[in-house]
């Protein structure tokens, strides 16, 4: 096992479709042969459990500086040609020890692809919090209820896990340009990874359905930004075609490189609970990348015998953008049938999901459940997880609504361990907080009648004269009427 100068271990492409192992996917990440998804796959893994989490815990400790290029000369070796070179990869640090092993996502690079170290681009991500959600448990009823928050990582989405690899893969290939669809997040990420390893990002993102938080990063990092007249599914649609014909770099979710680097969060989850297994994992879902790499580190974890029984991975949708949930609760798995999303979560405002068979073979596999949650349901929700000094976008909110859904119907029970995966962070869409405190998030929308069951989690800020008096009254007032 070497611990320095190997970024990764062996692997290879398989379609998840049809088996087939090409030796390199083609831009779109789709097979030729069917069009289904690959995924890695690590034949030669053969590690022993106890020295490979001391290894990893030892690397926590470093202090490797997160930037880019450590060893000098690190030039792109497969040039593609009309797109020219970056020039990333030349500065060396002067920080002793290995940069990668600061970052919760290289420091389990021996269960990632092997990427040179010299083209790794890292922010330090990962390292997230685990947090206990104490009053939040109390509300749904169990007892260790935690949040693994992803929103505390560089750019303040669990995007960065998958974007540190998938970025680097892009630069490890010679790519000037890379580019995504997105409701956000991964546009804010990829920005800002691209920016961090001097390559051009292009970022599609429906128009006017995403929030001001996520666009205003993509262009302080300096992403070429075009806002298209449709929704998500249309962005990927475009994107799609583009890839074919330009050399740019894909790094939607169905690049697996982002897939692989999104794993990284549950073993660092494992490693955080002292390799004990929790009961349940909750994840919101969208295009469902998320929910295949969490799930693809557990059964891998499991394999290696990292852990010794398997959590249960639920995924939570909106209602109205809720493809998974009735391809699973209809069709039994069997087909997916794509629809026009909607809901105020915009991070998951997803019709047609590209990842969903590899999330429903994690659904599957470790036993989880599907859930759909309403509009209400998400903003009490995150109004509960913000009252626990927490706080988190909406889609990420969509976890605790549909965990006590899940504790409705008995599925989880009261002395069960359960972590949710809170997927970015509070400040991301301070419009939405805002609109729901003020009691107008659902003015003259159809959820309106439901919204007061809402109204005693609404803190509207108060407006009052500059006055000592008037602010004392205010203090008194909420002393006698806490709630
Ligand atoms: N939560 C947040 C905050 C997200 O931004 C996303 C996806 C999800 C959950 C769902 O994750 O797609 O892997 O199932 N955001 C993508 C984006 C689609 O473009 O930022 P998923």
């Amino acid at each position: 096992m070497s611990t320095t100068q190997t970024a990764g271990t062996e692997s290879h492409l398989r379609c998840i479709g049809c088996d087939a192992t090409p030796d390199s996917a083609g831009q779109d990440f789709r097979c030729t042969q069917c069009g289904d998804l690959f995924e890695f796959v690590f034949p030669a893994w053969t590690f022993d459990p106890t020295s490979l989490k001391a290894l990893w815990l030892n690397r926590r400790t470093s202090f490797g500086q997160s930037s880019v290029g450590q060893s000098p000369g690190g030039q792109s070796p497969v040039g593609r040609t009309s797109v020219g070179q970056s020039s990333a990869g030349k500065s060396a640090s002067k920080v002793p020890g290995n940069r990668l092993d600061r970052s919760g996502v290289w420091r389990f690079r021996e269960l990632l692809p092997h990427i040179p170290e010299e083209h790794a681009i890292t922010m330090g991500e990962g390292n997230t919090p685990l947090y206990h959600l104490q009053s939040c448990a109390r509300k749904v009823g169990v007892e260790n209820l935690y949040a693994k928050h992803q929103g505390m990582n560089p750019t303040a989405s669990f995007k960065d896990t998958g974007m540190t690899f998938a970025s680097s893969s892009a630069h490890q290939g010679g790519f000037r340009w890379v580019a995504c669809a997105s409701t956000g997040n991964t546009s804010a990420s990829m920005a800002a990874y691209a920016a961090r390893g001097n390559m051009h990002s292009l970022v599609l993102i429906p128009e006017g359905k995403i929030s001001w938080g996520k666009l205003s990063q993509s262009l302080d990092y300096g992403a070429l930004t075009c806002q298209l007249r449709t929704d998500f599914d249309g962005c990927v649609r475009i994107l799609n075609e583009l890839v074919r014909q330009k050399p740019v770099y894909l790094l939607n979710s169905v690049n697996p490189y982002r897939i692989e680097g999104q794993k990284t969060a549950a073993i660092e989850l494992l490693e955080q609970l002292g390799w004990e297994a929790p009961d349940h994992i909750i994840v919101p879902g969208g295009n469902l990348g998320n929910s295949s790499a969490i799930g693809k580190a557990l059964l891998e974890m499991h394999e290696l015998k990292l852990i010794s029984r398997l959590p249960k991975l639920s995924i939570i949708q909106a209602e109205g953008a809720n493809p998974f949930y009735r391809s699973v609760r209809e069709f039994g798995g069997t087909k997916l049938e794509p629809m026009t999303a909607d809901t105020l979560a915009t991070a998951i405002r997803i019709g047609n999901p590209a990842s969903w068979k590899k999330a429903l073979r994690a659904l599957r596999a470790t036993g989880g459940e599907v859930e759909q949650v309403s509009e209400v349901e998400i903003a009490e929700a995150k109004a509960e997880i913000g009252a626990d000094g927490i706080g988190c976008e909406p889609a990420s909110a969509v976890t605790l609504a549909g965990l006590k859904k899940l504790r409705a119907r008995g599925f989880v029970k009261p002395g069960e361990m359960v972590v949710l995966i809170l997927t970015g962070h509070l400040l991301k869409d301070p419009d939405f907080t805002i609109k729901f405190h003020r009691g107008d998030l659902f003015t003259g929308t159809p959820e309106e009648r439901h919204a007061v069951q809402a109204k005693s989690l609404q803190r509207a800020p108060i407006v009052l004269d500059a006055d000592l008096g008037a602010v004392i009254a205010a203090l008194d007032g909420a002393e006698t009427n806490p709630e």
